[in-house]
């Protein structure tokens, strides 16, 4: 558990999730969705909202995974992330067997009026020393390119872009398909 401290006060502290945490990190999610999406605020539906729980349960008792939660003193869970473990094998015949560890960070979101308090830092120190006790040599995550402070705070911690996630209307592919019909 960490923690950052105004005065002799703590503001807030960084913590494993609990099963009680749950409810509201589906919240977080959904803000989450809508935040990368850039729709209005919509309700979820309810066997969305329980699919969401059952996820990130599965997050509380896998030694592979950890979400945790910023915990203000007054406000209460103010911001989440979440990091797991993933395994590959060597591919190539020549190659020893090794096994390589990545950690896949996913689910960062931290309150709009708690922003730029280094929360955000703050969560990512427990996810690294989660992927460090796990030797997972890289971490690796995605966020939408239009999602400015995602790129900025990525960016400042050393991430770059490795590959580009493209998406197109199936519609529009058809016909620039049908249009190049030799
Ligand atoms: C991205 C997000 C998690 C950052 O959280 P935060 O608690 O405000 O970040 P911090 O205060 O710890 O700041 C981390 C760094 O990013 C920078 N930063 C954060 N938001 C920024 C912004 N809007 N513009 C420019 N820089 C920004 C900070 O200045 C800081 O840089 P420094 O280390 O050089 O001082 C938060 O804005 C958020 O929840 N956004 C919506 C959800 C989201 O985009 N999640 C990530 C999806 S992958």
């Amino acid at each position: 558990m960490s923690g950052k401290r105004s005065g002799n006060r703590r503001e807030y502290i960084i913590r494993e999730a609990r099963e009680g945490d749950l409810p509201e990190l589906v919240d977080f999610l959904a803000k989450l969705a809508l935040h990368v999406s850039g729709a209005p605020p919509h309700e979820l539906k309810q066997s969305e909202y329980k699919r969401l729980l059952r996820t990130l349960h599965t997050a509380l008792d896998d030694p592979n995974k950890r979400l945790v939660v910023a915990e203000h003193h007054t406000a209460g869970l103010v911001g989440m992330g979440y990091v797991y473990i993933w395994r590959s094998q060597g591919i190539w015949e020549q190659s020893e067997s090794v096994e390589y560890k990545s950690g896949i960070i996913d689910d960062i979101w931290v309150e709009p009026e708690f922003r730029r308090m280094g929360i955000f830092k703050a969560l990512l120190r427990e996810l690294v020393t989660f992927a460090e006790a796990h030797h997972a040599s890289e971490l690796i995550l995605e966020y939408s390119a239009s999602n400015k402070e995602a790129k900025e705070a990525w960016t400042r911690l050393g991430f770059k872009p490795t590959g580009v996630r493209a998406a197109a209307f199936t519609s529009s592919v058809s016909q620039a398909l049908a249009g190049n019909q030799r």
